[in-house]
Protein backbone atom coordinates (compact mmCIF):
# COMPACT_ATOMS: atom_id res chain seq x y z
CA UNK A 1 0.00 0.00 0.00
CA UNK A 2 2.32 2.38 1.23
CA UNK A 3 4.65 1.92 -1.82
CA UNK A 4 1.75 2.15 -4.48
CA UNK A 5 1.24 5.34 -2.72
CA UNK A 6 5.08 6.18 -3.85
CA UNK A 7 4.51 5.80 -6.99
CA UNK A 8 1.64 7.35 -6.99
CA UNK A 9 2.99 10.05 -6.08
CA UNK A 10 6.36 9.73 -7.86
CA UNK A 11 3.62 9.70 -11.56
CA UNK A 12 2.17 13.16 -10.05
CA UNK A 13 5.45 14.57 -9.64
CA UNK A 14 6.83 13.36 -13.17
CA UNK A 15 3.30 14.61 -15.07
CA UNK A 16 3.66 17.76 -12.68
CA UNK A 17 7.54 17.84 -14.02
CA UNK A 18 6.52 16.75 -17.83
CA UNK A 19 3.94 19.98 -17.53
CA UNK A 20 6.53 22.49 -15.98
CA UNK A 21 8.57 21.90 -18.93
CA UNK A 22 6.37 22.12 -21.45
CA UNK A 23 5.31 24.89 -20.05
CA UNK A 24 8.94 26.31 -19.76
CA UNK A 25 9.73 25.10 -23.36
CA UNK A 26 6.77 27.08 -24.57
CA UNK A 27 7.79 30.55 -22.47
CA UNK A 28 10.93 29.80 -23.77
CA UNK A 29 9.99 30.17 -27.39
CA UNK A 30 7.37 32.94 -27.11
CA UNK A 31 10.45 35.34 -25.12
CA UNK A 32 13.17 34.47 -27.81
CA UNK A 33 13.45 37.31 -30.25
CA UNK A 34 10.83 37.07 -33.36
CA UNK A 35 11.88 35.77 -37.01
CA UNK A 36 12.78 37.85 -40.41
CA UNK A 37 9.94 37.86 -42.54
CA UNK A 38 10.91 38.83 -45.89
CA UNK A 39 8.58 40.76 -49.17
CA UNK A 40 9.15 41.63 -51.89
CA UNK A 41 6.64 44.70 -53.13
CA UNK A 42 6.38 45.84 -57.06
CA UNK A 43 4.35 48.87 -57.22
CA UNK A 44 2.92 47.85 -60.68
CA UNK A 45 -0.30 49.14 -62.88
CA UNK A 46 -2.69 46.66 -63.38
CA UNK A 47 -6.05 46.87 -65.87
CA UNK A 48 -8.93 46.16 -64.10
CA UNK A 49 -12.56 45.98 -65.80
CA UNK A 50 -14.95 47.54 -62.89
CA UNK A 51 -18.28 49.20 -63.13
CA UNK A 52 -18.60 48.97 -66.96
CA UNK A 53 -15.37 50.07 -67.47
CA UNK A 54 -11.45 48.97 -68.26
CA UNK A 55 -8.26 51.33 -66.78
CA UNK A 56 -4.99 50.65 -65.08
CA UNK A 57 -5.03 51.02 -61.63
CA UNK A 58 -1.69 51.47 -59.04
CA UNK A 59 -0.91 47.80 -56.98
CA UNK A 60 1.14 46.31 -55.22
CA UNK A 61 2.25 43.10 -57.32
CA UNK A 62 -0.72 43.29 -60.11
CA UNK A 63 -2.96 42.90 -56.62
CA UNK A 64 -5.74 44.26 -55.41
CA UNK A 65 -6.31 44.82 -52.98
CA UNK A 66 -2.14 44.38 -51.89
CA UNK A 67 -0.85 41.60 -50.66
CA UNK A 68 -0.91 40.56 -46.30
CA UNK A 69 1.62 41.05 -44.86
CA UNK A 70 1.86 38.02 -42.28
CA UNK A 71 3.53 38.32 -39.03
CA UNK A 72 4.06 37.15 -35.48
CA UNK A 73 4.77 39.75 -32.55
CA UNK A 74 8.15 40.88 -32.37
CA UNK A 75 9.15 39.85 -35.83
CA UNK A 76 11.36 41.57 -37.92
CA UNK A 77 9.78 42.61 -41.16
CA UNK A 78 11.62 43.23 -44.43
CA UNK A 79 9.96 44.52 -47.58
CA UNK A 80 11.80 45.97 -50.88
CA UNK A 81 9.91 48.29 -52.12
CA UNK A 82 10.41 48.71 -55.87
CA UNK A 83 8.60 51.26 -57.94
CA UNK A 84 7.61 49.69 -61.49
CA UNK A 85 5.04 52.74 -61.67
CA UNK A 86 5.09 55.83 -63.56
CA UNK A 87 4.23 57.69 -60.40
CA UNK A 88 6.53 58.19 -56.92
CA UNK A 89 5.48 56.10 -54.18
CA UNK A 90 6.28 55.04 -50.54
CA UNK A 91 4.74 52.94 -48.56
CA UNK A 92 3.24 53.55 -44.82
CA UNK A 93 2.67 50.66 -42.50
CA UNK A 94 -0.09 52.53 -40.36
CA UNK A 95 -0.40 50.94 -37.13
CA UNK A 96 2.98 49.51 -36.70
CA UNK A 97 4.88 51.50 -33.62
CA UNK A 98 8.40 51.84 -35.44
CA UNK A 99 10.78 51.93 -32.43
CA UNK A 100 13.88 53.11 -33.28
CA UNK A 101 13.18 53.11 -37.17
CA UNK A 102 10.94 55.96 -38.13
CA UNK A 103 13.19 56.01 -41.52
CA UNK A 104 10.56 52.94 -42.42
CA UNK A 105 7.31 54.89 -41.47
CA UNK A 106 6.91 56.22 -44.88
CA UNK A 107 4.90 59.15 -45.09
CA UNK A 108 6.48 61.12 -48.45
CA UNK A 109 8.17 64.41 -47.26
CA UNK A 110 7.56 63.51 -43.55
CA UNK A 111 10.13 60.87 -42.71
CA UNK A 112 11.27 59.92 -46.42
CA UNK A 113 11.42 61.18 -50.33
CA UNK A 114 9.33 59.34 -52.36
CA UNK A 115 10.56 56.41 -54.25
CA UNK A 116 10.65 57.49 -57.62
CA UNK A 117 9.98 55.43 -61.02
CA UNK A 118 12.68 52.57 -61.47
CA UNK A 119 14.32 53.40 -57.80
CA UNK A 120 13.99 50.68 -54.83
CA UNK A 121 13.80 50.78 -51.04
CA UNK A 122 13.82 48.09 -48.58
CA UNK A 123 11.42 48.94 -45.13
CA UNK A 124 12.99 47.75 -42.17
CA UNK A 125 10.60 47.60 -39.07
CA UNK A 126 9.97 45.43 -35.87
CA UNK A 127 6.82 44.51 -34.45
CA UNK A 128 7.94 44.65 -31.24
CA UNK A 129 4.85 44.00 -28.82
CA UNK A 130 2.43 44.45 -30.80
CA UNK A 131 0.09 41.78 -32.52
CA UNK A 132 -3.67 42.31 -34.73
CA UNK A 133 -5.36 43.93 -37.72
CA UNK A 134 -3.06 46.37 -38.70
CA UNK A 135 -2.74 47.59 -42.77
CA UNK A 136 -0.29 49.04 -45.22
CA UNK A 137 -0.97 51.57 -47.77
CA UNK A 138 0.63 54.48 -49.94
CA UNK A 139 1.69 57.59 -48.86
CA UNK A 140 1.67 59.75 -51.33
CA UNK A 141 -0.49 61.75 -53.26
CA UNK A 142 -3.98 59.78 -53.43
CA UNK A 143 -2.47 56.37 -54.46
CA UNK A 144 -3.69 54.95 -51.29
CA UNK A 145 -7.63 54.37 -52.59
CA UNK A 146 -6.07 51.41 -54.68
CA UNK A 147 -2.59 50.73 -52.75
CA UNK A 148 -3.42 49.09 -49.65
CA UNK A 149 -3.60 45.81 -48.36
CA UNK A 150 -3.45 44.01 -44.63
CA UNK A 151 -0.81 43.22 -42.18
CA UNK A 152 -1.47 40.38 -39.60
CA UNK A 153 0.48 40.36 -36.51
CA UNK A 154 -0.29 36.85 -34.86
CA UNK A 155 -0.19 36.58 -31.21
CA UNK A 156 3.43 34.54 -30.62
CA UNK A 157 3.50 31.05 -31.05
CA UNK A 158 1.71 28.75 -28.47
CA UNK A 159 -0.12 32.15 -27.23
CA UNK A 160 -3.99 31.78 -27.51
CA UNK A 161 -6.37 35.04 -28.56
CA UNK A 162 -8.19 36.36 -25.27
CA UNK A 163 -11.86 34.56 -26.91
CA UNK A 164 -12.59 31.48 -28.12
CA UNK A 165 -10.30 30.09 -31.44
CA UNK A 166 -12.79 31.09 -34.18
CA UNK A 167 -12.77 29.08 -36.92
CA UNK A 168 -12.29 30.84 -39.81
CA UNK A 169 -10.47 34.39 -40.13
CA UNK A 170 -11.09 36.97 -43.15
CA UNK A 171 -9.53 40.14 -43.82
CA UNK A 172 -13.04 42.62 -44.62
CA UNK A 173 -11.10 45.57 -46.43
CA UNK A 174 -13.42 48.91 -46.63
CA UNK A 175 -12.51 51.07 -49.72
CA UNK A 176 -13.15 54.03 -52.57
CA UNK A 177 -12.54 53.26 -55.94
CA UNK A 178 -12.47 56.30 -58.66
CA UNK A 179 -12.35 55.86 -62.47
CA UNK A 180 -9.48 58.08 -62.83
CA UNK A 181 -5.72 58.67 -62.04
CA UNK A 182 -5.52 59.54 -58.35
CA UNK A 183 -2.62 61.34 -58.35
CA UNK A 184 -4.58 63.81 -61.26
CA UNK A 185 -7.21 63.79 -59.35
CA UNK A 186 -5.43 64.68 -56.42
CA UNK A 187 -3.73 67.88 -58.57
CA UNK A 188 -7.27 68.95 -59.97
CA UNK A 189 -8.72 69.02 -56.46
CA UNK A 190 -6.45 70.65 -54.72
CA UNK A 191 -6.31 73.02 -58.11
CA UNK A 192 -9.53 73.76 -58.08
CA UNK A 193 -9.72 75.50 -54.71
CA UNK A 194 -12.71 73.08 -53.20
CA UNK A 195 -13.94 69.25 -52.21
CA UNK A 196 -12.82 66.44 -54.02
CA UNK A 197 -15.75 64.83 -56.57
CA UNK A 198 -17.69 61.47 -54.75
CA UNK A 199 -16.08 58.42 -55.45
CA UNK A 200 -17.54 56.18 -57.69
CA UNK A 201 -18.17 53.42 -55.54
CA UNK A 202 -17.31 51.60 -52.24
CA UNK A 203 -15.83 48.48 -52.18
CA UNK A 204 -15.30 45.47 -50.22
CA UNK A 205 -12.01 43.78 -50.76
CA UNK A 206 -12.18 45.40 -54.01
CA UNK A 207 -15.49 44.49 -54.95
CA UNK A 208 -18.42 47.19 -55.34
CA UNK A 209 -21.17 44.40 -55.29
CA UNK A 210 -24.62 44.23 -56.76
CA UNK A 211 -25.81 47.32 -56.44
CA UNK A 212 -23.10 48.83 -58.77
CA UNK A 213 -23.49 48.92 -62.94
CA UNK A 214 -22.16 45.79 -64.49
CA UNK A 215 -21.11 44.65 -60.74
CA UNK A 216 -23.39 42.18 -60.46
CA UNK A 217 -20.46 39.35 -60.04
CA UNK A 218 -18.27 41.69 -58.95
CA UNK A 219 -18.59 40.85 -55.53
CA UNK A 220 -16.65 39.49 -52.14
CA UNK A 221 -18.15 35.96 -50.42
CA UNK A 222 -17.34 34.41 -47.46
CA UNK A 223 -18.78 31.10 -47.24
CA UNK A 224 -20.42 30.20 -43.46
CA UNK A 225 -20.93 26.86 -42.05
CA UNK A 226 -23.92 26.89 -39.72
CA UNK A 227 -23.15 27.41 -36.03
CA UNK A 228 -19.58 28.25 -36.79
CA UNK A 229 -18.06 31.55 -35.76
CA UNK A 230 -15.80 34.03 -38.02
CA UNK A 231 -13.70 36.63 -37.03
CA UNK A 232 -13.51 39.33 -39.51
CA UNK A 233 -10.78 41.70 -39.81
CA UNK A 234 -12.42 45.27 -40.74
CA UNK A 235 -9.80 47.71 -42.11
CA UNK A 236 -11.05 50.96 -43.07
CA UNK A 237 -8.92 51.86 -46.00
CA UNK A 238 -10.99 54.78 -47.67
CA UNK A 239 -9.86 58.05 -49.12
CA UNK A 240 -11.92 60.44 -48.34
CA UNK A 241 -15.22 59.06 -46.32
CA UNK A 242 -15.90 56.70 -42.74
CA UNK A 243 -18.32 54.15 -43.46
CA UNK A 244 -20.78 51.98 -41.67
CA UNK A 245 -20.35 48.46 -42.04
CA UNK A 246 -22.98 45.44 -41.11
CA UNK A 247 -24.28 41.94 -41.51
CA UNK A 248 -28.09 41.36 -42.05
CA UNK A 249 -29.71 39.52 -39.40
CA UNK A 250 -26.17 38.91 -37.80
CA UNK A 251 -24.12 40.46 -34.44
CA UNK A 252 -20.76 41.79 -34.18
CA UNK A 253 -18.72 41.43 -31.27
CA UNK A 254 -16.18 43.57 -31.39
CA UNK A 255 -12.81 41.98 -29.87
CA UNK A 256 -9.87 44.58 -31.03
CA UNK A 257 -9.50 47.66 -32.26
CA UNK A 258 -6.33 49.29 -34.16
CA UNK A 259 -4.44 46.17 -33.33
CA UNK A 260 -5.60 45.94 -29.57
CA UNK A 261 -7.44 43.69 -27.33
CA UNK A 262 -11.22 45.22 -25.98
CA UNK A 263 -13.35 43.60 -24.21
CA UNK A 264 -15.93 41.63 -25.94
CA UNK A 265 -18.49 44.22 -27.13
CA UNK A 266 -22.07 43.33 -29.20
CA UNK A 267 -23.84 45.63 -31.56
CA UNK A 268 -25.58 45.61 -34.65
CA UNK A 269 -22.84 47.98 -36.58
CA UNK A 270 -19.57 49.49 -36.61
CA UNK A 271 -18.33 52.45 -38.25
CA UNK A 272 -15.08 52.73 -39.29
CA UNK A 273 -13.11 55.80 -39.94
CA UNK A 274 -10.21 55.65 -42.72
CA UNK A 275 -6.97 54.62 -40.43
CA UNK A 276 -9.26 52.29 -38.10
CA UNK A 277 -9.35 48.61 -37.93
CA UNK A 278 -11.67 45.94 -35.79
CA UNK A 279 -11.91 42.80 -35.23
CA UNK A 280 -15.33 41.30 -34.81
CA UNK A 281 -16.45 38.24 -34.57
CA UNK A 282 -19.64 36.62 -35.74
CA UNK A 283 -21.35 33.68 -35.78
CA UNK A 284 -23.30 31.71 -38.61
CA UNK A 285 -26.83 31.51 -36.36
CA UNK A 286 -29.48 32.34 -38.60
CA UNK A 287 -31.50 30.33 -40.97
CA UNK A 288 -29.47 28.94 -44.33
CA UNK A 289 -29.46 31.85 -46.65
CA UNK A 290 -27.17 34.39 -47.92
CA UNK A 291 -27.12 37.77 -46.29
CA UNK A 292 -26.09 40.68 -46.79
CA UNK A 293 -22.78 42.54 -45.41
CA UNK A 294 -22.66 46.08 -46.09
CA UNK A 295 -20.81 49.29 -46.00
CA UNK A 296 -22.48 52.62 -46.30
CA UNK A 297 -21.70 56.14 -45.70
CA UNK A 298 -21.11 58.41 -42.61
CA UNK A 299 -20.87 61.71 -43.55
CA UNK A 300 -21.68 63.42 -40.44
CA UNK A 301 -20.93 67.60 -42.38
CA UNK A 302 -23.23 69.57 -43.53
CA UNK A 303 -23.39 70.21 -47.42
CA UNK A 304 -20.85 67.73 -47.88
CA UNK A 305 -21.72 65.56 -51.59
CA UNK A 306 -21.34 62.09 -51.25
CA UNK A 307 -21.68 58.27 -52.72
CA UNK A 308 -24.97 57.02 -51.16
CA UNK A 309 -24.98 53.55 -53.37
CA UNK A 310 -24.23 50.85 -50.79
CA UNK A 311 -21.24 48.42 -51.39
CA UNK A 312 -22.59 44.52 -50.66
CA UNK A 313 -20.80 41.81 -50.20
CA UNK A 314 -21.92 37.91 -49.10
CA UNK A 315 -22.05 35.88 -45.73
CA UNK A 316 -23.10 32.89 -47.49
CA UNK A 317 -23.96 29.54 -45.23
CA UNK A 318 -23.24 26.43 -47.00
CA UNK A 319 -26.39 24.93 -48.48
CA UNK A 320 -27.67 28.38 -49.92
CA UNK A 321 -29.04 28.48 -53.43
CA UNK A 322 -28.10 30.54 -55.92
CA UNK A 323 -31.90 32.16 -55.38
CA UNK A 324 -31.85 32.13 -51.85
CA UNK A 325 -33.12 36.02 -50.68
CA UNK A 326 -30.66 38.05 -50.73
CA UNK A 327 -31.92 40.12 -47.56
CA UNK A 328 -31.33 43.52 -47.70
CA UNK A 329 -28.49 45.16 -45.77
CA UNK A 330 -31.64 47.10 -43.66
CA UNK A 331 -29.32 47.47 -40.58
CA UNK A 332 -27.08 50.74 -41.69
CA UNK A 333 -27.78 53.58 -39.93
CA UNK A 334 -28.79 56.37 -41.98
CA UNK A 335 -25.58 58.41 -43.31
CA UNK A 336 -25.77 61.24 -40.34
CA UNK A 337 -26.33 58.56 -37.38
CA UNK A 338 -24.03 60.04 -35.19
CA UNK A 339 -25.38 58.35 -32.05
CA UNK A 340 -24.53 54.77 -33.39
CA UNK A 341 -21.26 55.80 -34.17
CA UNK A 342 -21.34 57.12 -30.10
CA UNK A 343 -22.76 53.80 -28.86
CA UNK A 344 -20.48 52.00 -30.64
CA UNK A 345 -17.40 54.37 -28.99
CA UNK A 346 -18.91 54.02 -25.47
CA UNK A 347 -18.42 50.39 -25.91
CA UNK A 348 -14.40 50.44 -26.20
CA UNK A 349 -12.10 49.41 -23.56
CA UNK A 350 -9.15 47.72 -23.41
CA UNK A 351 -9.06 44.38 -22.32
CA UNK A 352 -6.52 44.98 -19.94
CA UNK A 353 -6.43 47.73 -17.42
CA UNK A 354 -3.53 49.63 -19.44
CA UNK A 355 -0.53 51.61 -18.31
CA UNK A 356 -2.10 54.81 -18.29
CA UNK A 357 0.22 57.60 -17.74
CA UNK A 358 -1.85 58.95 -14.78
CA UNK A 359 0.78 62.36 -14.17
CA UNK A 360 0.93 64.73 -17.24
CA UNK A 361 4.37 66.58 -18.56
CA UNK A 362 2.83 68.40 -21.93
CA UNK A 363 -0.51 69.55 -22.16
CA UNK A 364 -1.98 69.96 -25.96
CA UNK A 365 -4.84 71.54 -27.15
CA UNK A 366 -5.30 71.47 -30.81
CA UNK A 367 -8.11 73.00 -32.76
CA UNK A 368 -9.52 70.78 -35.79
CA UNK A 369 -11.24 72.04 -38.33
CA UNK A 370 -11.89 73.61 -41.69
CA UNK A 371 -11.07 76.86 -43.60
CA UNK A 372 -11.69 79.38 -45.87
CA UNK A 373 -9.05 81.87 -47.28
CA UNK A 374 -9.15 84.05 -49.39
CA UNK A 375 -8.88 84.00 -52.92
CA UNK A 376 -5.99 85.11 -54.22
CA UNK A 377 -4.32 85.02 -50.86
CA UNK A 378 -1.99 82.58 -51.22
CA UNK A 379 -1.71 81.56 -55.01
CA UNK A 380 -3.64 84.01 -56.93
CA UNK A 381 -3.27 81.45 -59.80
CA UNK A 382 -5.96 79.12 -58.12
CA UNK A 383 -9.26 78.20 -59.06
CA UNK A 384 -11.09 79.76 -55.76
CA UNK A 385 -14.47 77.22 -56.09
CA UNK A 386 -14.73 76.91 -52.34
CA UNK A 387 -17.40 78.54 -49.98
CA UNK A 388 -18.11 82.20 -50.95
CA UNK A 389 -15.50 82.23 -53.53
CA UNK A 390 -13.03 80.90 -51.44
CA UNK A 391 -10.16 78.80 -51.14
CA UNK A 392 -10.92 75.73 -48.73
CA UNK A 393 -8.80 74.66 -46.42
CA UNK A 394 -8.28 72.90 -42.89
CA UNK A 395 -6.07 73.06 -40.10
CA UNK A 396 -4.52 71.99 -36.74
CA UNK A 397 -4.92 75.02 -34.12
CA UNK A 398 -5.60 76.97 -37.35
CA UNK A 399 -2.25 76.43 -39.22
CA UNK A 400 -2.59 74.61 -42.26
CA UNK A 401 0.68 72.34 -42.29
CA UNK A 402 2.46 72.21 -45.52
CA UNK A 403 4.41 69.68 -46.54
CA UNK A 404 7.97 70.64 -47.56
CA UNK A 405 10.29 69.56 -50.51
CA UNK A 406 13.04 67.95 -47.98
CA UNK A 407 11.40 65.40 -45.93
CA UNK A 408 11.36 67.05 -42.51
CA UNK A 409 13.26 63.54 -40.82
CA UNK A 410 16.03 64.38 -43.02
CA UNK A 411 16.48 67.97 -42.33
CA UNK A 412 16.09 67.19 -39.11
CA UNK A 413 18.81 64.72 -38.97
CA UNK A 414 21.29 66.59 -40.64
CA UNK A 415 20.83 70.15 -38.61
CA UNK A 416 19.60 71.76 -42.05
CA UNK A 417 17.90 74.76 -41.73
CA UNK A 418 14.74 76.50 -43.55
CA UNK A 419 12.85 73.30 -44.03
CA UNK A 420 10.50 73.73 -40.98
CA UNK A 421 9.89 75.53 -37.92
CA UNK A 422 9.66 74.33 -34.40
CA UNK A 423 6.68 76.71 -33.54
CA UNK A 424 3.37 74.87 -33.49
CA UNK A 425 1.34 76.58 -30.74
CA UNK A 426 0.80 74.37 -28.08
CA UNK A 427 -2.92 75.76 -27.66
CA UNK A 428 -4.63 77.70 -30.01
CA UNK A 429 -4.22 81.30 -30.20
CA UNK A 430 -7.77 82.67 -29.99
CA UNK A 431 -10.16 80.72 -27.57
CA UNK A 432 -13.36 81.13 -27.87
CA UNK A 433 -17.12 79.10 -28.53
CA UNK A 434 -15.01 76.39 -30.67
CA UNK A 435 -17.75 74.38 -32.14
CA UNK A 436 -20.86 77.31 -32.04
CA UNK A 437 -19.64 80.44 -32.10
CA UNK A 438 -17.43 79.80 -35.01
CA UNK A 439 -17.39 82.57 -37.80
CA UNK A 440 -18.47 80.16 -40.86
CA UNK A 441 -18.81 82.82 -43.74
CA UNK A 442 -17.06 85.97 -44.33
CA UNK A 443 -17.04 88.71 -43.50
CA UNK A 444 -15.21 87.41 -40.36
CA UNK A 445 -12.20 86.11 -40.66
CA UNK A 446 -12.41 82.03 -41.25
CA UNK A 447 -8.40 81.78 -42.67
CA UNK A 448 -5.89 80.09 -41.33
CA UNK A 449 -2.28 80.22 -41.45
CA UNK A 450 0.00 78.17 -43.41
CA UNK A 451 3.67 76.69 -42.68
CA UNK A 452 5.42 73.70 -41.64
CA UNK A 453 5.22 73.90 -38.72
CA UNK A 454 6.48 71.15 -35.56
CA UNK A 455 5.71 70.96 -32.18
CA UNK A 456 8.99 69.27 -30.31
CA UNK A 457 8.48 66.84 -27.51
CA UNK A 458 11.39 65.82 -24.75
CA UNK A 459 12.10 61.90 -24.80
CA UNK A 460 10.02 60.61 -22.40
CA UNK A 461 7.45 63.34 -21.88
CA UNK A 462 3.97 62.20 -20.98
CA UNK A 463 1.57 63.96 -23.15
CA UNK A 464 -2.32 64.57 -22.80
CA UNK A 465 -3.06 66.42 -26.11
CA UNK A 466 -7.29 67.61 -26.47
CA UNK A 467 -8.10 67.66 -29.48
CA UNK A 468 -11.33 69.93 -30.31
CA UNK A 469 -13.32 69.70 -33.56
CA UNK A 470 -14.37 73.48 -34.49
CA UNK A 471 -17.39 74.45 -36.44
CA UNK A 472 -15.90 76.47 -38.94
CA UNK A 473 -17.79 75.35 -41.90
CA UNK A 474 -19.44 72.65 -40.85
CA UNK A 475 -18.55 70.28 -37.82
CA UNK A 476 -17.06 66.86 -38.51
CA UNK A 477 -16.16 64.05 -37.22
CA UNK A 478 -12.40 63.48 -38.40
CA UNK A 479 -10.16 60.62 -37.77
CA UNK A 480 -6.90 61.76 -36.51
CA UNK A 481 -4.19 59.32 -36.71
CA UNK A 482 -0.55 59.58 -35.15
CA UNK A 483 2.12 57.83 -36.53
CA UNK A 484 4.76 55.73 -34.42
CA UNK A 485 3.03 55.24 -31.87
CA UNK A 486 -0.59 54.14 -30.59
CA UNK A 487 -2.51 56.79 -27.71
CA UNK A 488 -5.12 56.04 -24.89
CA UNK A 489 -8.33 57.24 -25.68
CA UNK A 490 -9.21 58.59 -22.26
CA UNK A 491 -11.90 61.01 -22.50
CA UNK A 492 -14.02 62.11 -25.55
CA UNK A 493 -17.59 64.04 -25.80
CA UNK A 494 -19.57 66.37 -27.35
CA UNK A 495 -19.11 70.47 -27.69
CA UNK A 496 -16.37 72.43 -26.27
CA UNK A 497 -13.66 70.18 -24.06
CA UNK A 498 -14.44 71.79 -20.56
CA UNK A 499 -11.70 70.45 -18.03
CA UNK A 500 -14.29 71.19 -14.92
CA UNK A 501 -16.89 68.41 -16.70
CA UNK A 502 -14.96 66.02 -18.72
CA UNK A 503 -15.09 63.21 -17.26
CA UNK A 504 -11.88 60.52 -18.00
CA UNK A 505 -11.62 56.74 -17.98
CA UNK A 506 -8.56 56.15 -16.44
CA UNK A 507 -8.80 52.52 -15.95
CA UNK A 508 -9.07 50.90 -19.35
CA UNK A 509 -9.65 53.32 -22.24
CA UNK A 510 -8.93 51.74 -25.65
CA UNK A 511 -5.39 52.08 -26.60
CA UNK A 512 -5.78 53.11 -30.71
CA UNK A 513 -3.26 54.61 -33.75
CA UNK A 514 -6.58 56.59 -35.10
CA UNK A 515 -9.38 57.99 -33.02
CA UNK A 516 -12.69 59.70 -35.05
CA UNK A 517 -12.91 62.67 -32.96
CA UNK A 518 -16.52 63.51 -32.84
CA UNK A 519 -18.14 65.51 -34.49
CA UNK A 520 -18.59 69.09 -32.81
CA UNK A 521 -16.99 67.53 -30.06
CA UNK A 522 -13.85 66.97 -28.40
CA UNK A 523 -11.62 63.59 -27.82
CA UNK A 524 -8.52 63.19 -24.98
CA UNK A 525 -5.79 61.01 -26.04
CA UNK A 526 -2.50 60.42 -23.76
CA UNK A 527 1.08 58.65 -24.95
CA UNK A 528 4.19 58.52 -23.53
CA UNK A 529 6.97 60.64 -26.29
CA UNK A 530 9.81 57.75 -25.75
CA UNK A 531 9.69 57.19 -29.51
CA UNK A 532 12.34 59.66 -31.25
CA UNK A 533 11.90 60.36 -35.15
CA UNK A 534 9.26 62.95 -36.54
CA UNK A 535 6.14 61.88 -36.37
CA UNK A 536 3.11 63.27 -38.09
CA UNK A 537 -0.51 62.84 -36.89
CA UNK A 538 -2.99 64.11 -39.73
CA UNK A 539 -6.19 63.55 -39.97
CA UNK A 540 -6.99 60.63 -42.22
CA UNK A 541 -9.54 62.07 -44.56
CA UNK A 542 -6.95 62.20 -47.66
CA UNK A 543 -8.44 65.36 -48.61
CA UNK A 544 -8.07 67.59 -45.05
CA UNK A 545 -4.67 65.92 -44.51
CA UNK A 546 -3.93 68.04 -48.40
CA UNK A 547 -5.99 71.04 -46.77
CA UNK A 548 -3.30 71.26 -44.16
CA UNK A 549 -5.35 69.07 -40.97
CA UNK A 550 -1.89 67.77 -39.53
CA UNK A 551 1.32 68.60 -37.59
CA UNK A 552 4.49 66.89 -37.42
CA UNK A 553 5.90 66.10 -33.91
CA UNK A 554 9.54 65.77 -33.08
CA UNK A 555 10.40 63.51 -30.43
CA UNK A 556 13.91 64.40 -29.45
CA UNK A 557 16.76 61.47 -28.38
CA UNK A 558 16.84 59.82 -24.92
CA UNK A 559 20.27 58.14 -23.39
CA UNK A 560 22.15 55.91 -25.06
CA UNK A 561 21.10 53.59 -27.99
CA UNK A 562 18.21 52.43 -26.60
CA UNK A 563 16.67 55.91 -26.90
CA UNK A 564 18.55 57.15 -30.12
CA UNK A 565 16.91 56.97 -33.39
CA UNK A 566 19.72 55.04 -35.82
CA UNK A 567 21.26 56.57 -38.76
CA UNK A 568 19.68 56.78 -42.08
CA UNK A 569 19.52 53.56 -43.95
CA UNK A 570 22.32 53.28 -46.82
CA UNK A 571 19.36 53.11 -49.57
CA UNK A 572 17.31 56.59 -48.55
CA UNK A 573 15.77 57.90 -51.45
CA UNK A 574 16.59 61.09 -52.64
CA UNK A 575 13.96 63.48 -53.72
CU1 LIG B 1 -2.59 55.62 -42.49
CU2 LIG B 1 -0.28 58.99 -42.35
O1 LIG B 1 -1.47 57.30 -42.44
Amino acid sequence: MVKLVTTFKYALLSLLYLCAHNMLHVMAQSTKGGSTRFYDFKVQLLEVNKLCNTRNIVTINQKYPGPVVYAQEDDRVIVKLTNESPYNATIHWHGVRQILSCWSDGPSYITQCPIQPGQSFKYDFTLAGQKGTLFWHAHFSWLRATVYGALIVYPKTGVPYPFKQPYEEHIVILGEYWQQDLVQLERTVMASGTAAPIADAYTINGHPGPKYNCSANDVYKIDVLPGKTYMLRLIGALLNMESFFSIANHKLTIVEADGEYTKPFTTDQVMLGPGQTLNVLVTADQPIGRYSMAMGPYMSAQHVAFQNITSIAYFQYLGATQNSVVLPASLLPRFNDNLAVKTVMDGLKSLETGNVPKEIDTNLFFTIGMNVNKCGSRTPKQNCLGVNGGVMAASMNNNSFIRPDTPILQAYYDHTNGHFTEDFPETPLKFYDFVNGAPNSPPNNTGSTHGTRTKVLEYGSRVQLILQDTGTVTTENHPIHLHGYSFYVVGYGSGNYNPQTASFNLVDPPYMNTIGVPVGGWAAIRFIADNPGVWIMHCHLELHFDWGLSVAFIVKNGQGPTETLPHPPPDMPRC
